[in-house]
């Protein structure tokens, strides 16, 4: 039988998500938005390239969450983008109703799905579908750390003249600004990055990696990043659908790990069927850990905000 996944939000992040999904040919893809047309529209759309992109699924789009029923995996993208001049936490109140409305409907309808937040503040909006859904944390995590990574392999490939395929980049933490790229954990063809790039090229990459949605919230003006947001979540739902079992950076509650206990942040982990199969736990020197410690303690200053504690 076919996979299915749903998409919730039919705005730029979710459309191209819907569609990397539909194009990698593995699940039928269900578009759902209040907007009444929106879904259905895009949806047709997509349905007619599938032939062009070689993809026999099927993507409908609805404003019901009963045709979302039985989904395997819900993506969560709904929820206001930030405009010029905003950070991503100043969503957390907006976004926040809209997430926990919309992880009510999804568990209704599709009891053992499995959920990937994408929308911001990403880190709190995780500990909110979590909280809301009562799933555990192999199959509740969000999309941050993928979109960060690429971000910094992007820069570091453009910067060195080689195949973004050989860069592999670390960046662990919550997705704002005080994410924690490990530039002594990033690697070209293996070599570690310190050898290749002068400091002051690194730290300029760093900056603009946590700059990175901000940079292009800049340009936009109106709207944020999506292509490469939608492309992340669609590689989850694949690794996780193809039981890939890929290691990539996504938001989980640590419960322990790197001395951190109820809070959702960005740190690698291996995705396969059963969601969050593992969770890693890398040797960080003193100062790295204390990044991540403080970007824990910015992600749940934010639960407070919202009315959670630690879930
Ligand atoms: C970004 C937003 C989508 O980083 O969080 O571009």
């Amino acid at each position: 039988m076919r996979k299915k996944i749903t998409v919730i939000g039919a705005g730029n992040v979710g459309a191209t998500c819907a569609f990397r999904i539909a194009e990698g040919n593995y699940a039928d893809v269900v578009v759902l938005d209040i907007v009444d047309g929106l879904p259905q529209g895009k949806a047709l759309d997509m349905l007619q390239a599938a032939p062009i992109v070689g993809s026999d699924m099927l993507i409908t789009g609805t404003n019901s969450y009963q045709d979302t029923a039985g989904s395997d995996i819900v993506i969560i993208t709904s929820g206001l983008p930030r405009k010029p001049g905003m950070s991503r936490d100043d969503l957390v109140q907006t976004n926040a109703k809209i997430v926990r409305e919309v992880t009510e409907n999804v568990m209704a309808h599709s009891p053992d799905c499995m959920i990937i937040v994408v929308c911001n503040p990403l880190d709190a909006m995780v500990q909110m579908a979590l909280h809301v859904s009562g799933l555990p944390r192999e199959r509740v995590f969000g999309q941050s750390g993928v979109l960060d990574s690429g971000r910094m392999r992007a820069f570091i490939a453009a910067e060195l003249n080689v195949s973004v395929e050989d860069v592999h980049a670390c960046v662990l933490g919550g997705h704002g600004d005080t994410m924690v790229p490990v530039t002594r954990l990033c690697t070209v063809g293996g070599v570690p990055l310190g050898e290749l790039m002068a400091q002051e090229k690194i730290d300029a990459i760093v900056q603009r990696t946590i700059n990175g949605g901000a940079e292009i919230v800049g340009l936009l003006k109106t709207g944020s990043a999506f292509y490469a947001p939608g492309t992340a979540a669609a590689q989850m739902a694949e690794a996780v659908i193809k039981d890939r079992k890929k290691i990539l950076p996504c938001a989980v509650r640590l419960d322990g790990e790197y001395g951190i206990s109820g809070v959702v942040v960005g740190v690698p982990v291996k995705l396969g069927s059963s969601g969050i199969e593992q969770v890693f736990e890398l040797n960080l020197t003193d100062t790295e850990r204390s990044a991540l410690a403080a970007s824990a303690g910015a992600v749940r200053g934010l639960l407070g905000v919202m009315g959670l504690s630690g879930c």
